[in-house]
């Protein structure tokens, strides 16, 4: 399970490193978010690529639930809890944001750029639910990675213990998190949502 856990893991890590920069581009402009997200979709709307992608989540998923049935009893120190409750997260996240996407590109006929993602996120009081919805899903993201750096981590690095630098991931996570809101709420002044996307909204 731990295997899979890795295999899943490594290709999942490859498209959200690229996800959350796709995000940070925000901060130039919905217009360079539009850009980037162009550029990227030629790879990971590859059929094939995306294929493999969703695969590996749904794989990530089951795994990530079996690991923590497991783990569960066992897991005493703060980052053996911390993997355990961002993963379940994590798992909660991806079958929402992904029914999402899939329901609004398929069912809803709509280009899933910029504006589809921060529809919720920039109007009252549907942003009520996507602040905490989208801040937990980069928080637990840099949580998972911070536990697992706990784990496999053993040397002290310029005097700074594991414990330390894993709370560093976390801080890191943290600052990202503002900054991506702060790209895709327009410096926190709100974006002007196109009509199309108005029915995300029910407007
Ligand atoms: C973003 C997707 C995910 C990535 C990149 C990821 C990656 C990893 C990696 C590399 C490990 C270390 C395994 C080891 O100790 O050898 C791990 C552990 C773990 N993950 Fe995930 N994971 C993800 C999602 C999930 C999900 C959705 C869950 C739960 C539903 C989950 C639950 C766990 C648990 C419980 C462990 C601890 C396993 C242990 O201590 O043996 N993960 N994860
Ligand atoms: C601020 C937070 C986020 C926003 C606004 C957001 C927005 C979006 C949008 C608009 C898409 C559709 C992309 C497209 O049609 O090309 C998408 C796809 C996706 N997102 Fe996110 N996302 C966020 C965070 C995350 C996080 C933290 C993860 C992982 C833990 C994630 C995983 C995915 C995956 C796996 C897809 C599917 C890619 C595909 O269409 O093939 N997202 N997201």
């Amino acid at each position: 399970m731990k295997r899979i856990h890795h295999m899943g893991g490594l290709a999942i890590v490859i498209f959200i490193t690229f996800h959350l920069i796709n995000h940070l581009a925000g901060v130039f402009g919905a217009e360079s978010h539009l850009a980037v997200m162009e550029k990227l979709r030629v790879v990971y709307r590859n059929p094939f690529i995306e294929t493999i992608l969703f695969i590996a989540v749904a794989v990530q998923i089951f795994s990530g639930i079996r690991l923590s049935i497991t783990k569960w009893k066992s897991a005493n120190l703060f980052f053996e809890k911390l993997q355990i409750w961002s993963g379940l997260y994590i798992a909660v996240f991806f079958l929402i944001h992904l029914s999402a996407v899939l329901t609004g590109r398929y069912i809803l006929q709509l280009d899933t750029n910029f504006y589809f993602g921060v529809a919720g996120l920039n109007t009252f009081p549907h942003n009520l639910f996507f602040i905490p919805y989208y801040a937990l899903a980069i928080l637990s993201f840099f949580a998972h990675v911070a536990a697992i750096h706990t784990k496999k981590m053993e040397k002290v690095v310029f005097g700074i213990s594991v414990n330390t630098q894993s709370n560093l991931i976390l801080l890191v996570g943290f600052i990202i998190t503002v900054i991506i809101f702060y790209g895709l709420t327009n410096g926190f002044t709100g974006v002007e949502i196109p009509t199309e996307y108005g029915v995300l909204v029910g407007k």
